[in-house]
């Protein structure tokens, strides 16, 4: 029988629990993960696609998500336009940044077939396999958190370099997003036509730029992507993380739902946006570094956070799981979300 828990909260019908899934929830924390990690690297595992079908289950089989999202990066559209990715024990780094206007004309827009995304294939095979049982979710990143990474090479914590090269080269920055998001809408459409069941986009570095630039450089490509996809009729989820700034924008693009951190109130996000407005989130996944009973506490506190959980929520974390964190923690969350269809008269409000 279909999972379509996700698909209907995420379409706004009432369910008997919230559907759960984790960003990063396949990944290093994941002793069965390191096992298979052990053997390769990490940008080989995301372009052999038995591996990578095998890492993206893994989560499902040990925890029972309610979706599974394909085994990825955001970082991959990069390479393929062109930039010289590797992963290190710090990170991803590009060797070949974008540094002067004249380097965004050698990116390509690459072709979205399953020889330039292995991912592709991936999808394809995930959809075979598990495709009738749970939703699979396809991803990408955002036009603006992209272009920090292509301009400033490393992760940061405030992408100056990027927003160096932004402020003094507009015009250009216009270009290198417009060249993105090209890329990321064929990229995204052949996701859907491989099999995904929902899109997320992650704009994690959307929270670095003040209200009136994310309005001018980044809002105009994600609108444009989000609107892009919209014939294909697929629900999509907005990551965005440190941007209580951007919300009223943001609750204003045709997204099913907008995925939250921890710094957000839930309640508070729905009284002002409405509940056409889907919400994901949004536990800090510093709580996982606890222990069950904390991570028992605290989820079932994010949920009666919200009035009305049954419709347009789904529970997941403000930002991925971190790697130190303990498998039986995972499970103390998941848990804890699949006990509310017994219990829910203690939860209905
Ligand atoms: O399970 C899943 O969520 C699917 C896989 C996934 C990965 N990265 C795997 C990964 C997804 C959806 C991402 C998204 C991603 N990648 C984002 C957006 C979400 C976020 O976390 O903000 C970003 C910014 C990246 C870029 C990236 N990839 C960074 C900054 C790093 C290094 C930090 C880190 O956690 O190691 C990566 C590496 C990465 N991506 C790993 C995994 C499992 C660890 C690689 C390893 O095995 O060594």
């Amino acid at each position: 029988m279909f999972n379509d828990l996700l698909l209907k909260a995420l379409n706004k019908e009432i369910v008997p629990r919230p559907p759960i899934w984790l960003m990063r929830q396949a990944g290093r924390y994941l002793p069965e993960y390191q096992k298979i990690r052990s053997q390769v690297t990490f940008l080989e595992l995301c372009n052999n696609p038995e591996l990578a079908v095998e890492v993206s289950l893994q989560p499902y089989e040990r925890f029972k998500t309610d979706a599974v999202i394909v085994f990825s990066d955001i970082l991959l559209p990069a390479q393929k336009m062109g930039l010289e990715l590797e992963f290190t024990d710090e990170g991803p780094q590009i060797n070949n940044l974008i540094s002067d206007p004249a380097d965004i004309k050698k990116l390509q827009i690459p072709m979205a077939n399953e020889e330039t995304y292995p991912t592709l294939t991936v999808i394809n095979m995930l959809k075979k396999e598990i495709g009738e049982k749970v939703p699979i979710i396809g991803f990408s990143g955002a036009p603006w958190t992209l272009f920090c990474y292509m301009t400033e090479g490393y992760s940061s914590n405030n992408f100056n370099r990027a927003k160096k090269f932004l402020y003094t080269n507009p015009k250009a920055s216009h270009q290198l997003l417009s060249k993105i998001t090209n890329t990321l809408f064929l990229y995204l459409t052949m996701q859907v036509n491989s099999g995904a069941h929902v899109l997320q986009i992650f704009d994690t570095w959307a929270g670095v730029l003040s209200q009136e630039d994310y309005k001018t450089f980044a809002l105009p490509y994600l609108r444009q992507l989000i609107s892009d996809l919209m014939p294909l009729k697929v629900p999509i989820i907005l990551y965005t993380n440190n941007s209580h700034h951007l919300l009223s924008k943001l609750s204003m693009l045709k997204i099913a739902a907008l995925s939250l951190d921890w710094r957000c109130n839930l309640q508070e996000v729905r009284d002002n946006f409405g509940t056409s407005l889907g919400l994901q989130g949004n536990l800090d996944p510093g709580i996982l570094l606890t222990n069950q009973t904390v991570v028992r506490e605290k989820t079932k506190a994010m949920i009666q956070s919200l009035k009305n959980w049954q419709t347009g929520y789904i529970c997941n974390l403000g930002h991925g799981v971190l790697p130190q964190t303990p498998v039986e923690n995972v499970h103390a969350m998941l848990d804890t979300v699949f006990e509310i269809a017994n219990e829910s008269l203690v939860y209905a409000k």
